[in-house]
């Protein structure tokens, strides 16, 4: 290695020094030199700057190291430019900067430096500091600093050096390896903070990443768990802001020397100077086993170290090419097995745990959301593929999202890092086997005949009344509307009404977006829902469809008020209901014994009512297509208003958003035509009325275990439908009213959308008590149609609807 000056002649040297005035041990003024033997100390005696000959090399180098361990050189001035002999001499030149020459006078180096800090009054001043950085300053402008060699670092990070960005000016701080052991010159690794997405170090062979540290996760780097364990000696300081991104860390006590350096074969290490041994200790060193070599594997796969097939599928994918997959040449990676279809309750999470989170280049970060919304948001954006907290420290907080593609995963000992994969809820558990309905139809045909001709009859009549009613009404809404827009808000007002998105707003979550509660100045109260997913659908589009919509006035819908447009998000503005959904009520074990069977009753009629308006009576024939409990809202006279109408109308023609033939649609509520074959009408939107019916009645849901279509048949067929009835209610004065809307509501859920009803029939049978009903026949026999009782894999928390205050996850918990 370099040569050792000799003690004795340091000594001399020193006092010599001292003798020719003002030369200090860790200082350099502009008007004296370095030269072969001559070396400034930092006052601590902990580093040195100096002359020095890598081991077999003649070379000569000016560089700093390490006075406990003088072959330790951490940072070196002319790495590309030796000096060819031991007459080197280095100086502060007159316009401010520090320079190398060799005895001919040629400069071999010289500090780059920011001409703007260069002024005529430049009094310039070279000094080692105790941490190891050798700064320029300028004396004659308040010791600014002119240069220092830790924005310049080589090989090694030191205690209160900076890796990283500033955002304002680009400037980046790099480590590069030496080329070998004996040549400091720039190597082919470079140690390097990724500042896009969600920050990580990166390990560069040339152009190629080599190794990743994964991402900061508020503790550590996602690889690097054991980091915690060195916390009684160090900080680890990361800091994101709008200025920087840097990661460095600092000694808890000034006798521990450390760095972390990048060596000629491209491994970073951390190393702790032992006293005693007087030898180097590694604390951690990457990349250090095959999985560590990046995305070696390929897309969505998980490298598990130290067995013998590494490489595995995440759940929920397989090989996309299987023989290249068998020969372990893994580069093709995995492929998605059951494709997202990205409605709210068609895909799930799992929980990959202990990883090193994939390459977060591309991820979309916002720290400010907490886990649940994170969730929320990654499973309302069809391009989202995963996520996980950008900060795990106590309960966790923040939000990572990747898209595109997941790559270079392993499993970390000791890892803390949990990823969060977004699949088809049929990987997730059972497998959904979708069995063909057996159609029971045995019931005698001559009576239902007739029946069907009468009520065909009454309802031709109500057909032809409604017709003419709502050409007037239509008539009148046009006038109405003729030049007012539709109120449009600016995003101020839906930011400072809603809290700015607060997540205490948050009260509930539909199949189209997060729904918040906000306060208008004027203090009217509204619901706040912001549509999720970039949209395809053009401005004047879709402003004309809120429009439409807003249009639809009914005292059992809820009013839309208008809509905001902000950048590429929209949010529809509706009247808030202070008692807020159905389903609160009607399956909650205390409030339901509030709801009366008049109560009951009326609730169950508007709804229909609702729901004919809907279908009939506006002129724009809406179905539904996701009609439940929690979509009916309730005002502060229990009046029921449906919610939720149109908005499938506004996503139906964003394909970006819906992939094209999905069903939207809840568990539970869906009819089996729609479940098999995507088909839907006003008849589904029926079923769907039926099952909330019964649901109403029973105050149970249609859902996991509970089949109550296939409950009610029974009770039915053994003529003891009362028994359906929701206990907690005595008194059955109504008895003869109850059981004629279960009977609707067992039409209304018929296998045959042809046997259902129409809603003007449904609204006919539930408000007059002397019509003949038909008998319906037996409601679809496949458990996995009825309810999806097959299905007792997704509890309540994994369907969100727009009742529930806390959004609550499954997973991880
Ligand atoms: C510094 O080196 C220069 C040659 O580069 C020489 O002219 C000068 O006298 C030296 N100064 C001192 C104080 O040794
Ligand atoms: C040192 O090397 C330089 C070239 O780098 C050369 O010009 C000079 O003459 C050499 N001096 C000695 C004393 O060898
Ligand atoms: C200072 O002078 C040296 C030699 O003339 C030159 O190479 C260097 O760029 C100058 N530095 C600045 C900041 O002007
Ligand atoms: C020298 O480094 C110490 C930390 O080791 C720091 O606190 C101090 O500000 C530095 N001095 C200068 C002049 O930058
Ligand atoms: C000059 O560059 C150094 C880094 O080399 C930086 O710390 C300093 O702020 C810069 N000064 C100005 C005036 O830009
Ligand atoms: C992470 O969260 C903890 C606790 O909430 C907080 O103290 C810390 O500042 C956060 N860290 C970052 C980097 O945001
Ligand atoms: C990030 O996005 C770019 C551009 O789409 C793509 O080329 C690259 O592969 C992506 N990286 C990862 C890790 O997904
Ligand atoms: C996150 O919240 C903090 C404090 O509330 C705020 O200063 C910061 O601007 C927010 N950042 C973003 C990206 O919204
Ligand atoms: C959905 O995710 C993508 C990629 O992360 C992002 O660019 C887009 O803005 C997100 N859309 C919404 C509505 O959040």
């Amino acid at each position: 290695m370099k040569t050792k000056l000799p003690k004795q002649f340091i000594i001399a040297l020193f006092i010599l020094a001292y003798l020719a005035v003002a030369w200090s041990t860790n200082t350099l003024f502009p008007n004296q030199n370095i030269t072969e033997g001559q070396s400034l100390i930092s006052s601590n005696g902990i580093f040195e700057l100096g002359f020095f000959r890598p081991d077999s090399s003649t070379d000569r180098f000016l560089g700093i190291w390490f006075r406990a361990s003088t072959d330790t050189v951490v940072w070196v001035a002319n790495r590309d430019n030796p000096l060819k002999n031991t007459s080197g001499i280095v100086n502060i030149h007159n316009n401010g900067s520090l320079a190398l020459y060799d005895s001919s006078g040629r400069m071999v180096w010289s500090s780059s430096s920011n001409a703007t800090s260069i002024t005529n009054d430049v009094s310039p001043l070279l000094q080692l500091n105790d941490s190891g950085n050798l700064i320029l300053k300028n004396q004659a402008s308040d010791n600014t600093i002119i240069w220092q060699s830790f924005d310049y670092p080589t090989n090694s990070l030191l205690a209160g050096m900076k890796l990283g960005k500033n955002l304002k000016t680009g400037f980046e701080t790099v480590l590069s390896s030496w080329k070998s052991s004996s040549d400091p010159a720039e190597g082919k690794y470079k140690y390097k903070m990724d500042t896009d997405g969600a920050p990580e170090i990166i390990i560069w062979d040339r152009d190629q990443i080599r190794f990743r540290t994964g991402m900061w996760n508020g503790l550590f780097f996602s690889e690097t768990p054991k980091m915690l364990t060195y916390r009684d000696m160090f900080t680890f300081l990361f800091v994101r802001n709008q200025d920087e991104v840097s990661y460095g860390f600092e000694a808890k006590s000034a006798s521990i020397l450390s760095r972390v350096y990048l060596n000629e074969a491209g491994i970073m290490q951390r190393m702790v100077w032992d006293q005693d041994q007087q030898t180097w200790n590694e604390f951690w060193s990457g990349p250090k086993d095959e999985c560590d070599y990046y995305a070696k594997c390929g897309a969505f796969s998980i490298c598990q170290p130290n067995s013998v097939t590494a490489c595995d599928c995440l759940r929920g994918f397989e090989p996309a090419t299987p023989t290249e997959w068998y020969m372990r040449a893994y580069s093709g990676g995995c492929k998605r097995r059951t494709p997202l279809e990205c409605i709210t309750n068609s895909d799930g999470f799992y929980v990959l745990k202990s990883v090193k989170l994939p390459d977060s280049h591309n991820a979309t970060v916002d720290a400010n959301i907490s886990v649940e919304e994170c969730r929320i948001r990654c499973l309302m954006n069809c391009s989202c593929l995963a996520y996980s907290p950008s900060n795990i420290t106590g309960k966790g907080s923040g939000c990572v999202m990747w898209s595109i593609s997941l790559v270079d995963i392993k499993y970390v000992n000791g890892g803390l890092d949990n990823l969060h994969v977004k699949v088809s809820k049929s990987e997730l558990g059972t497998t959904n086997k979708k069995r063909l309905a057996t159609v029971a139809g045995t019931i005698s045909s001559a009576v239902f005949v007739l029946l069907i001709c009468f009520v065909g009859c009454l309802l031709w009549r109500k057909k032809r009344n409604s017709k003419q009613d709502t050409k007037e009404k239509s008539l009148a809404q046009n006038d109405s509307f003729k030049d007012a827009d539709l109120p449009v808000y600016d995003m101020d007002t839906i930011l400072q009404a809603t809290d700015n998105f607060s997540i205490t707003n948050v009260v509930g979550q539909g199949g189209f977006g997060i729904v918040y509660k906000g306060k208008l100045p004027h203090g009217q109260e509204i619901a706040v829902k912001r549509l999720s997913g970039n949209s395809s659908q053009g401005l004047n589009e879709f402003v004309n469809e809120v429009t439409l919509i807003a249009k639809l006035q009914h005292r059992n819908l809820v009013r839309l008020l208008g809509c905001c447009i902000h950048n590429n998000e929209r949010m529809l503005i509706y009247e808030y209901l202070t008692n807020k959904s159905l389903n609160i009520f009607i399956f909650d074990a205390e409030k339901r014994t509030t709801l009366s069977w008049r109560t009951r009753l009326d609730i169950v009629t508007g709804i229909a009512r609702g729901l004919l308006y809907l279908h009939h009576d506006s002129r724009f024939n809406i179905i539904h297509r996701d009609l439940k409990a929690a979509n009916v809202l309730l005002d502060e006279d229990m009046n029921p208003k449906i919610s939720d109408f149109g908005t499938a109308r506004l996503f139906e023609r964003e394909h970006a958003v819906l992939c094209t033939e999905t069903v939207i649609g809840t568990r539970g509520y869906m009819s089996p035509e729609y479940v098999r074959e995507g088909k839907f009408s006003v008849k589904s939107d029926v079923y769907s009325f039926g099952v909330l019916l019964l649901e109403i009645m029973s105050g149970k849901r249609n859902q996991g275990n509970q089949n109550l279509v296939t409950d009610a048949w029974k009770l039915w067929e053994e003529q003891s439908i009362l028994k359906l009835l929701d206990e907690v209610v005595e008194s059955t004065v109504f008895a003869s009213d109850l059981s004629r809307f279960i009977h609707v509501g067992l039409l209304c859920v018929q296998e045959c959308p042809d046997d259902r009803p129409s809603m003007s029939s449904v609204f006919m049978m539930l408000s007059s008590d002397n019509l003949v009903l038909p008998t319906p026949r037996k409601p679809s026999a496949s458990r996995s149609i009825g309810g999806f009782t097959a299905d007792h894999h997704f509890n309540e928390s994994d369907i969100i609807s727009v009742d529930q205050l806390t959004i609550t996850g499954i997973e991880g918990r």
